[in-house]
């Protein structure tokens, strides 16, 4: 494993002409922030010796290097998701090369079905902690060196990263909410029951990604900030059927708000 995790890092180096310390997983939300990338250099994920290859509509699969604003980053466009066949293994080994290449700080974005009854659809919910509801640990099996056998969890979600971006929300007159993610191994959404049950666990929002990536980032020592657009209700009297492309269209609409306060704190944020 680690030695895949080497090999795909120092195949990554030979093509870098930065040193980013900051990484961005251009989830649900965030797709346009491609766009503000400048002195781009892009590597096919397919190019790349043992990546997985992304498969979800939608999902191009890309490490982007380049500037956002006047910082170096990383990015990746398209991620890999449990649902899709994944093992946790391959879900979290982008992060684990970011580890390898110098990273420091990781942001992540997502779409999520609300619980909370205060939540609207459209807002942007900036991630505080969460609740891993998946069926298989990303760390289970042999530790890697990266961190200890029994990580600490208990600020998974940078509270400074957090405290800035809500600054940063309201210099701009960008409603946003903060709650808890769990994160679930799709692909259904959930029957009324399960949101019910999520919102009794604590939850404020519920989805199919970021949790593994955020557990491998804090084990390697990487800090994390993450947003969910919120782009359905899961509130009791509130619930309607949901498809997928209602959860894009409005994860679209909210898009150009969750990237202003992405783009601004990836600049603010120290390193
Ligand atoms: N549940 C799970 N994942 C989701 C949802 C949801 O309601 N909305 C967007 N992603």
């Amino acid at each position: 494993m680690l030695a895949k995790i080497q090999e795909t890092a120092s195949f990554i180096r030979e093509h870098m002409h930065t040193s980013p310390e900051t990484a961005i997983i251009l989830g649900t939300g965030l797709g346009s922030l491609v766009n503000e990338i400048t002195d781009k250099y892009e590597i096919k994920y397919e190019n790349i010796p043992h990546f997985p290859v992304s498969t979800v509509e939608g999902h191009s699969g890309k490490l982007i290097f380049g500037k956002l604003g006047d910082k170096d980053i990383m990015a990746m466009q398209g991620r890999f998701h449990f649902y899709e066949g994944y093992s946790m293994k391959e879900v979290t080994f982008p992060v684990r090369v970011m580890r390898e290449l110098g990273i420091k700080t990781l942001f992540v974005s997502n779409a999520a079905g609300g619980m909370n009854p205060d939540f609207e659809i459209g807002d942007l919910m900036i991630i505080t902690d969460h609740i891993n509801h998946f069926p298989e640990h990303p760390l289970r099996g042999r530790n890697i060196d990266y961190g200890p056998r029994f990580p600490d969890m208990s600020e998974a979600y940078s509270r400074s990263l957090i405290a800035k971006a809500k600054e940063i929300a309201a210099e701009k007159g960008i409603r946003v909410v903060e709650g808890v993610y769990v994160g679930v191994s799709g692909p259904t959404f959930e029957t009324p029951a399960e949101y019910k049950l999520y919102r009794i666990f604590g939850g404020d929002a519920v989805g199919m990604s970021t949790v593994p990536e955020v557990i491998v980032a804090k084990h390697c020592g990487i800090r994390v900030f993450g947003m969910s657009v919120i782009t359905d209700l899961g509130v009791e009297g509130k619930i309607v059927e949901v498809t997928h492309e209602e959860v894009q269209a409005a994860a679209d609409k909210a898009q150009p708000f969750m990237t202003e306060i992405m783009r601004e704190l990836i600049n603010r944020a120290e390193s």
